[in-house]
């Protein structure tokens, strides 16, 4: 079953890079991507896709074309070109750092450090954490910190076993428990954001950008939590890491839908038409093949876990992947990325389908993403 998944990814992922050469897919509202340059969040998902595609299948095409953004991706770096916010790692893991790892590149290890360095930048040390958003100091955003930048992290531990520079890890591992302190809830939900004071540090209150409401938990929230915080456990193997990803774990896959696919917020109404996220399904389903991978044999979750986990991919192969649509360009439909903001609220995400990918080449051939 994965593996026809996988094939029809791949014929998708073939006519993209044929049909737009040289350029990144962006978030529409019109189940086409809007095909532009290197200057968003997103773009690491698509050179990403490509590598995957290359090790599944070793057909030069996708190292290729991943190789040529490799400048692209240099050239932002130099200009600082849309860079003032912490997704350096989501940029910079999936295109220099699956690079190194796949070719040995040294262009694109020495490309990875720098962006590790521009990463470690945004340590604030008044809060003891990694900035989100925007310049040092802005009086919005400057003592903020949001859930998703746990996936940043990666960048620096990996920059941390290249270098053996001690301060890449420390300052993962601060914002890591910075993060597991106060967007963490008991009840294993979370916060998107949290806010601090700049200048003396002190813990303000939890927030929200992309989800419902103050206080509820943004869907696509909790799963970069999962697999966010799995992926610290496999980097330091501090258990509290590990507890702290399970613990998010079963919350979503509690709080899932009939079709194992969640929708875009766990505190929203349900009513005819309201979004779902299946980037967020996807995002999971990778953070549960990373814990399953570290929970010990006889662990008395595991098969909540493994049953979870097939469920949600045999719902995203049946009932969300494109492999029917021959002429589509995303590998998942019914992602969202800001419904609030009505931005993306229903279309392909980027991200949802790198994440797609990532988990059935991991399921079908242990492929494991470039974290
Ligand atoms: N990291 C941005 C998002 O998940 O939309």
């Amino acid at each position: 079953m994965w593996q026809t998944a996988i094939e029809a990814a791949m014929k998708t992922i073939r006519q993209n890079i044929e049909q737009h050469p040289g350029l990144f897919p962006h978030i529409t509202e019109n189940q086409r991507y809007d095909w532009g340059g290197n200057g968003d969040w997103i773009e690491g998902f698509y050179t990403g896709l490509m590598w995957l595609a290359y090790e599944y299948s070793g057909d030069a095409v996708f190292k290729k074309s991943a190789s040529d953004l490799l400048s692209n991706f240099e050239d932002r770096l130099v200009r600082h070109h849309g860079l003032d916010h912490h997704d350096i790692g989501f940029l910079y893991s999936l295109s220099a750092v699956a690079e190194w790892q796949i070719t040995g590149n040294p262009q694109a290890k020495e490309l990875a450090l720098q962006a590790a360095d521009k990463l470690l930048a945004r340590y604030r040390p008044n809060f003891g954490a990694i900035q989100a958003w925007g310049l040092e100091g802005d009086p919005e955003n400057g003592g903020r910190i949001i859930i998703d930048c746990l996936l940043n992290l990666p960048l620096l531990y990996w920059a941390y076993e290249q270098t053996e520079d001690r301060r890449y890890y420390e300052i993962a591992v601060k914002h890591a428990n910075k993060s597991l302190r106060f967007l963490v809830r008991g009840d294993g939900s979370s916060y998107h954001t949290f806010y601090f004071d700049q200048e003396n540090g002190n813990a303000l209150r939890g927030g929200t950008h992309q989800g419902y409401q103050d206080g509820s938990t943004w869907t696509r929230g909790q799963s970069w939590g999962v697999y966010g915080f799995a992926l610290s456990y496999r980097y330091t193997k501090d258990p509290v890491y590990l507890d702290a990803s399970k613990r998010l774990a079963k919350y979503f896959i509690a709080h899932l839908p009939e079709d194992h696919v969640a929708y875009w917020d766990f505190d929203v109404q349900v009513e005819a038409g309201t979004p779902r996220d299946s980037s967020a399904s996807s995002i999971t389903a990778c953070g549960i093949l990373e814990l399953l991978e570290w929970m010990e044999p006889n662990d008395p979750d595991r098969e909540l876990f493994q049953t979870a986990l097939d469920n949600m991919m045999r719902s995203l192969v049946a009932n969300y992947s494109t492999k029917d649509l021959p002429e589509a360009e995303g590998l998942i439909q019914h992602g969202s990325y800001h419904v609030r903001g009505n931005r993306g609220p229903d279309d392909y995400m980027i991200w949802g389908d790198y994440y797609y990918l990532e988990a059935l080449v991991r399921m079908e051939k242990g492929i494991k993403g470039y974290w």
